[in-house]
């Protein structure tokens, strides 16, 4: 298990990571992340994006823009897709918030993840754990049907390395195949 999170279950609350919280400003907050409730002490203004990196320690969410733009720190918030760094960590105590480390059931990747794989759908990486996230948001809306809406409503995630028609294969594959959590 995560040893941030397995502090965390032994009744610590704190900035898990490496932010220094300011103690005049900070509030108590339960966050519910990838299963597990999560008690930080955290001001009011903290995105979730940085409450996730900086404070809990999961950094395999990524800021690219931090300004809506990119993608790159895309999680599900009760299985819907969101940017997280648009969002505030105040806001979603009560919520289930997924973020890529929580997708896969131990060593078991999930099906998008694996379709990742399969179809070598990233070069740097950078960009990825927000495409997948989308990925599987994007799954749960059972919206896109054709390769141009698959393309269309992921349209909010941005590669630099170009590597969206191999993405676009493998989410086709996991359509193809049934939708999944
Ligand atoms: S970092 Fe959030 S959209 Fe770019
Ligand atoms: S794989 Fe490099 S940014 Fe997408």
């Amino acid at each position: 298990m995560n040893t941030i999170i397995d502090q965390t279950h032994q009744g610590h609350t704190w900035p898990l990571a490496h932010a220094v919280p300011d103690p005049d400003s900070a509030h108590n907050v339960v966050l519910n992340i990838n299963g597990q409730e999560i008690h930080l002490k955290i001001e009011p203004w903290v995105s979730l994006l940085d409450a996730l990196r900086e404070y809990v320690g999961l950094t395999g969410t990524k800021k690219g823009c931090d300004h809506g733009q990119c993608g790159a720190c895309t999680v599900l918030i009760d299985g819907k897709r969101i940017n997280s760094c648009l969002t505030l960590a105040v806001m979603k105590q009560g919520c289930q918030v997924t973020t890529i480390e929580g997708l896969s059931k131990g060593d078991e990747l999930h099906p998008v993840q694996e379709a990742f794989v399969e179809h070598d759908a990233y070069q740097c990486g950078y960009c990825t754990p927000g495409q997948i996230c989308s990925a599987v948001g994007l799954i749960n809306e059972g919206k896109a049907t054709t390769r141009d809406e698959i393309s269309e409503l992921m349209s909010g995630n941005i590669c630099r390395c170009g590597a969206y028609p191999h993405i676009l294969d493998a989410i086709e594959q996991v359509k193809g195949a049934g939708s999944h959590e």
